[in-house]
C-alpha cells in the first residue's frame, strides 16, 4: 500500500465523527451502494457472514425507527442486523454471546469510515428499543437489530471528543492498572 493510501485512510479514521444533523440532500445511489458494499466486506467469524442490512428510505419507518430525532432527518438509514443462526450453528453459546458483536461491530465501523470518505456523515447508533424495531422491520425470531445508522449530508462539524492518551491505555506485556486508574483519579481533583 501506498503511503499515500496509509495517509488517506488515517486521515478518515481521525476525522470521522458522529454526525446528528442532516442537510435535506439526497445520497446517490452509487454513493449507497458503496456504504453497503463497505459493511459486506468486514471480516466475520469463521466467515459466517451473519451480518444483514436494510435500507431505509421510506420516511414514516425513519420516524418510527428511532426516539433520537435526528435518525428522522437523515436521506437514508441503515439497520444492521444478524442471522443468528448463521454463527449459532457453528459456534453456539461463543457465536450469541461473542461474535455477532465482533461480526456487526466491525460492518458498522467499515460503513461509517466509507460514509466521511464519500462526504457524509453518520452516526453509531445503539440506543433502542429492539422489540419495537423487530417489529417494524418484520424480523423474525432469529434475526436481531444491532445497530441504526443514519446517514445524509452533515450540517454541523462537530469538535473532537476528548480522549484518554494512548500511552495511558496501551499496556506493556500485561495490565497496568496502576497508570490508568492514576489517570482516571486525575481528572477527578
Ligand atoms: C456502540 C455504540 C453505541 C452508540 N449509540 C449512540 C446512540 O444511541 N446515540 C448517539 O447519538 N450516539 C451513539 N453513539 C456515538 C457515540 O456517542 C460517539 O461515537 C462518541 O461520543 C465519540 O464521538 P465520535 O463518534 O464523534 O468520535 C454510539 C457509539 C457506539 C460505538
Amino acid at each position: 500500500m501506498s503511503s499515500n493510501s496509509v495517509d488517506t485512510i488515517f486521515e478518515i479514521i481521525l476525522n470521522r465523527r458522529s454526525i446528528r444533523s442532516f442537510t435535506d440532500r439526497e445520497i446517490p445511489e452509487s454513493a449507497l451502494m458503496k456504504i453497503l458494499e463497505a459493511g459486506w466486506q468486514a471480516p466475520s467469524a469463521g466467515n459466517r457472514q451473519p451480518v444483514e442490512f436494510i435500507l431505509i428510505k421510506d420516511p414514516s419507518i425513519k420516524q418510527k425507527i428511532s426516539a433520537q430525532e435526528f435518525v428522522e432527518e437523515a436521506a437514508a438509514v441503515i439497520v444492521v442486523i444478524v442471522n443468528l443462526e448463521r454463527t449459532t450453528s457453528r459456534y453456539g453459546d461463543r457465536g450469541e454471546k461473542m461474535y455477532i458483536y465482533h461480526d456487526s461491530g466491525a460492518a458498522v465501523q467499515n460503513m461509517l469510515l466509507m460514509c466521511k470518505a464519500l462526504g457524509l456523515g453518520s452516526c453509531w447508533i445503539g440506543a433502542f428499543n429492539d422489540e419495537r424495531v423487530s417489529k417494524l422491520l418484520e424480523l423474525p425470531e432469529h434475526v436481531l437489530p444491532m445497530a441504526i445508522i443514519p446517514i445524509g449530508y452533515p450540517n454541523e462539524d462537530p469538535e473532537p471528543p476528548r480522549k484518554i492518551p494512548l500511552d495511558k491505555i496501551v499496556h506493556k506485556d500485561r495490565y497496568e492498572e496502576t497508570k490508568i486508574k492514576e489517570y482516571l483519579m486525575s481528572l477527578v481533583d
